[in-house]
């Protein structure tokens, strides 16, 4: 760790001040962040205003519409939770989980994983629905788990693992739950998916959603969009037991969109950056962004697996948006991600998991789903 001298206490100029953060612009194609667009950086630089003064309520209401439309779902209680994607799994769950609950969560990666730690810390049984690491969350194990344990609270899955590059078919898990378990709460992860491949919460009937912004949706990494069902809120209003969290508590944060009172101080300065982030994508069209994302990523995906590179998600399971490559012998996986980022000012990412020494995970996500980048990553890796 970089110490600062500190050999004098108080006095202006005692402490050697360092120079300005030295962050370079690189081309991120790893599993996020991915690069903002100038309108959302210089929506970033615009005044602080309080996060009570009307022009930044009148903020506040829009990012929640157009995250309505985003998320695909009329649902009231759709709004950013401060904080990363981490934050909007931790505020599903504790929200809807009380000790002694029974919580069925998929595992086919780490985030799966990341979610039976977040329910298990909420106090709950957690049952594990495991699919193999590079394929697809089967709704018949779903159905099959529902089944034996009535009673279940929660089921939770993610629907684009980020750790395999692997998509789950949101539409069948959802199915497969209100059919075993009509009273189930279904919880899906989209961080990775929103924005970039269709998230369709009211017509999948899942009741809380979540993502992050800095994947598809191409803003800084800092808020976690969210948006909680009518069963959902209920469930939150009959709760026995308070909201472990006073941060994450649904009932205290509607108080600030409803009512306008006091919880917590918004992030001011990176709301007004997922807004204009926001009315990019609006402007585009959701379909034709997704159009977009699969073009680049079956592109890269079929040039790849040409030039001799395994493809580690399950064929037919592939996210266009981030693609994990299995590299071919005689590549040093590591040596060459140290290498484009210093020489070429590239990011791609190190794999995790079984495979992580010979793996790649390479994002082509929001502002980076183009042709001209799938050019750029092309000529720079090897093979
Ligand atoms: C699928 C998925 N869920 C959750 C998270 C956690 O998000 P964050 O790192 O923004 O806290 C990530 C991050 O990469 C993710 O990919």
């Amino acid at each position: 760790m970089n110490e600062l001298p500190h050999d004098h206490a108080g006095g202006a100029g005692d402490v050697a001040v360092p120079p300005a953060a030295a962050l370079p612009a690189r081309l991120l194609c790893g599993p996020g962040p991915s690069n903002v667009p100038p309108r959302v950086l210089e929506a970033l630089s615009r005044p602080i205003v309080g996060h009570l003064d009307p022009a930044f309520l009148a903020v506040m209401d829009e990012v929640s519409a157009m995250l309505r439309l985003v998320f695909g779902t009329a649902n009231r209680a759709t709004f950013p939770v401060s904080g990363t994607g981490s934050a909007g799994m931790e505020a599903a769950l504790t929200n809807l989980l009380e000790p002694g609950d029974t919580a069925v969560v998929c595992v086919n990666g780490l985030f799966g994983e990341r979610m039976c730690d977040v329910a298990h810390r909420c106090g709950a049984d957690v049952v594990r629905v495991e699919a193999e690491w590079g394929r697809r969350v089967e709704p018949d194990a779903v159905a099959d788990a529902l089944t034996s344990h009535r009673g279940a609270r929660v089921l939770a899955f993610v629907h684009a693992e980020t750790s395999t590059g692997v998509e789950s078919d949101a539409a069948a898990v959802c199915a497969a739950a209100s059919a075993a378990a009509p009273d189930v709460l279904v919880v899906v992860d989209a961080v990775t998916s929103l924005g970039g491949t269709a998230v369709e919460v009211d017509a999948w009937g899942a009741d809380v959603c979540y993502s992050g912004t800095q994947k598809c949706l191409a803003v800084p990494p800092g808020l976690a969009p969210i948006t909680f069902g009518p069963r959902a809120v209920e469930r939150v209003q009959t709760r026995r037991t308070a909201v472990q969290s006073w941060y994450f508590d649904l009932s205290l944060i509607t108080g600030y969109l409803d009512e306008r009172a006091y919880h917590h101080t918004a992030p001011v300065s990176m709301l007004a950056g997922l807004h204009e982030g926001l009315r990019i994508v609006l402007e585009e069209g959701l379909a034709s962004r997704r159009d977009r994302h699969v073009r680049a990523g079956t592109r890269l995906q079929a040039v790849l697996e040409d030039r001799g590179y395994g493809l580690f998600a399950a064929p037919g399971a592939r996210l266009p948006q981030l693609t994990t490559a299995l590299v071919p012998a005689g590549i040093d996986a590591a040596e060459v991600r140290r290498r484009l980022l210093m020489e070429r000012n590239l990011e791609i990412g190190a794999g995790v998991g079984a495979h992580a020494t010979r793996m790649w995970r390479i994002g082509l996500m929001g502002e980076n789903a183009t042709d001209a980048v799938v050019d750029v990553l092309l000529d720079a890796l090897p093979g």
